[in-house]
């Protein structure tokens, strides 16, 4: 690995400033290119010409993407720190037998599949009904992976909304559940808990408050709640009947299980057949994955890109910039994935890892961003990779003119990112205008943009539940090909307890029933603060 990782750099270095728009011949664009159902992602706009690209793909054969791509499918136990496998692709191809421990794991999934489109005919059909009748609204209370994918997918497929309204309660600030609960009917609300552990505190703190305030007006709340979890015996702790707990294994990452049955509200709200598109579009990238050649793979492509730019240009984050305004909790989403799942340390064997983990991702919709951050990105000192995303088409064809206006101003975006403006030709601008000597020099001087700024194009034909299956599968396996040739396990996530604990411990600080013995000056000042 380390003369393939060694050779890369060499190159990064060796190229490091050249003009990306020189790189353009008549074939660059095509070349650099790939396409799977209808997906295209154009990397073009990057400084990896034939060389770097050829080295990137000897790093992935290297580091053996390939047979850990089929490790995973195949239902070993890839997550090693926490004695896992991980199977998130199974929850997307029910046809499929994946043997776990010796047993085959599909027919409980398909069963708890069949469940979950029962449930939802029922309950879209009005025979499950509260005890104002039939469910005009979903809460789902959950945080993390069992919020961010729903919430985004929610968002993303608003046009195809045609259940009950779905809601988010993800934070333990007591502001998000009353915020949320204020609008809604309890007598016609259903509740979906949604935690594969069932322990998580703000979700658990979260299912108390809701319960309480539908108790003020249902005689029997439980009746209009539901549980999604790996934790059968705390589900039936909690008061919620096994008929209404849909169950999944804990060889489901929590930020890899939108798939099953913590995609219930989005199942409610769009109905089964079409959250069925949604896991075929995801299928259909993982057969693409699983079949396409490394150089025209797009999780690979993807990953490969991302490794060039963080690690051997050393560009340390990452902006996801959809065009498309009902991806507007993609980049939120993509960051649990990607920082949860790459942000780490060590390597799979617990020593140190000698380069960067992952890179900081971030980001917003198209054209909002443009009058945010843009600034930065095309004239800060430090260069971000961006990651623009497109469809051919809206879902409105009366506002054809609007969505054309923004295509127009995402193909703007990133070739004003990749051409930028010299010094000549903004003192021409600035002539024109009629400015000369040192103030000319000057305000040409602030209206310069180095380009040479690289930037990916993900572009599909229109935001549907198959193309979002697509979109988020790709991005999947473009985490765990980084995570492979980084070497690190992307499926656990040991830096997130530190912090859980320490909140625990600071609970009976801050109502005054324990002293700040051992705690740190700040924290310490900042508890009796707090105490007052
Ligand atoms: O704290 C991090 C985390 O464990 C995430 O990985 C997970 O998605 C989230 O919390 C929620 O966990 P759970 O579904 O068990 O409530």
């Amino acid at each position: 690995m380390k003369q393939h990782w060694d050779a890369l750099k060499d190159h990064a270095a060796a190229v490091e400033g050249r003009r990306i728009l020189d790189l353009f011949d008549a074939s660059r664009a095509s070349d650099f290119s790939a396409e799977a159902d209808g997906m295209i992602l154009d990397y073009a706009k990057t400084n990896i010409d034939a060389r770097g690209r050829a080295l990137l793909l000897t790093l992935a054969e290297a580091a053996g993407v390939a047979a850990r791509r089929e490790a995973m499918f195949a239902g070993e136990k890839i997550n090693e720190t926490e004695g896992r496998a991980v199977l998130h692709t199974a929850l997307r191809n029910l046809s499929a037998s994946v043997v776990v421990d010796g047993r085959d794991v599909m027919p409980e999934v398909r069963a708890t599949h069949a469940r979950m489109q029962d449930f939802a005919r029922d309950l879209r059909a009005g025979r499950f009904a509260g005890q104002g009748g039939a469910f005009t609204d979903v809460v789902n209370i959950g945080i993390g992976g069992s919020d961010l994918g729903p919430a985004m997918a929610y968002l993303a497929l608003a046009p195809f909304v045609d259940g009950p309204r779905a809601h988010f309660i993800s934070n333990v600030d007591g502001a998000h559940a009353a915020d949320i609960l204020k609008g809604l009917n309890p007598e016609t609300t259903l509740v979906i808990v949604a935690s594969k552990t069932f322990t998580t505190i703000e979700t658990m703190t979260n299912a108390e408050t809701v319960r309480r305030w539908m108790a003020a007006r249902v005689t029997d709340p439980a009746a209009q709640f539901v549980a999604v979890s790996t934790a059968a015996d705390r589900t039936a702790a909690f008061g919620i009947p096994p008929e209404r707990v849909f169950g999944f294994e804990d060889w489901v990452g929590g930020r890899y299980s939108m798939w099953g049955p913590i995609g219930l509200s989005l199942m409610l709200a769009i109905g089964p057949e079409r959250f069925d598109e949604f896991l075929a579009g995801g299928a259909a990238m993982d057969a693409h994955f699983r079949t396409a050649p490394l150089a025209q793979n797009l999780p690979v492509l993807l990953a490969l890109v991302g490794i060039w730019h963080n690690q051997m240009c050393g560009h340390a984050s990452r902006a996801v910039l959809p065009y498309d305004q009902r991806l507007a909790r993609l980049p939120a989403y993509l960051q649990q994935l990607e920082m949860e799942s790459n942000g780490k340390r060590v390597a799979m064997d617990g020593s140190d890892l000698p380069y960067h983990s992952g890179p900081i991702v971030w980001g917003e919709p198209g054209t909002n961003g443009q009058h945010a951050f843009y600034q930065l990105i095309h004239q800060g000192t430090r260069i971000v990779p961006c990651e623009f995303l497109l469809a051919r088409r809206g879902h409105e064809p009366d506002l054809a003119h609007q969505h054309l206006l923004l295509a127009a101003n995402c193909l703007a975006q990133s070739e004003a990112l990749l051409r930028g403006r010299s010094y000549e030709e903004a003192r021409a601008i600035m002539e024109k205008k009629g400015l000369t000597g040192a103030e000319l020099d000057r305000q040409a001087r602030h209206r310069v943009f180095p380009g040479n700024r690289p930037s990916t194009t993900l572009a599909y034909d229109q935001l549907t539940p198959f193309t979002l299956g697509q979109i988020i599968a790709l991005y999947e396996h473009r985490v765990f090909v980084e995570g492979v040739i980084l070497g690190i396990n992307s499926y656990d996530q040991w830096g997130v307890e530190l912090g859980k604990e320490l909140a625990l411990a600071l609970q009976p600080v801050l109502e005054g029933r324990a002293l700040t013995t051992g705690k740190d000056g700040s924290t310490a000042r900042l508890a009796q603060w707090f105490h007052g």
